[in-house]
């Protein structure tokens, strides 16, 4: 299978991979089809999303998808960052072919599960 650059890029040198210790929130998404996991980590300050790591055990696509959507979410209050889309994801990443665009859809998943999880602790 052959990615677009910026997928490669993405998936080489993710942003924000990784975990914060005592996060205010994770959300969690998972595909049981393909076996790919994602976790996203949300530190929350005044309604913004003030830090935002990932952990995807998956595909370069997945991957490089948590990147780019923590890229997007950070600094973003949580009403902005709940209106984030996956194909929000995939604006500027050409070629994604069609059996992977279910990864732009997984690492929307667990940000939204994110969101969930911190309106439910308040
Ligand atoms: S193949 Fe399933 S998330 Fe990438």
């Amino acid at each position: 299978m052959k990615y677009s650059k910026i997928i490669i890029k993405h998936f080489k040198n993710p942003k924000n991979m990784g975990e914060i210790k005592n996060p205010d929130a994770v959300g969690k998404a998972g595909n049981p089809i393909c076996g790919d996991t994602m976790k996203i980590y949300l530190k929350v300050k005044n309604n913004k999303i003030e830090d935002i790591k990932f952990q995807t055990l998956g595909c370069a696509v997945a991957i490089a998808m948590t990147s780019i959507l923590t890229d997007i979410a950070k600094g973003k209050t949580l009403k902005a960052a709940s209106k984030i889309k996956p194909d929000d994801l995939l604006k500027g990443v050409e070629d994604v072919p069609k059996s992977k665009i279910h990864c732009s859809v997984l690492a929307h998943q667990a940000l939204k599960n994110a969101i969930k999880n911190y309106k439910a602790k308040k």
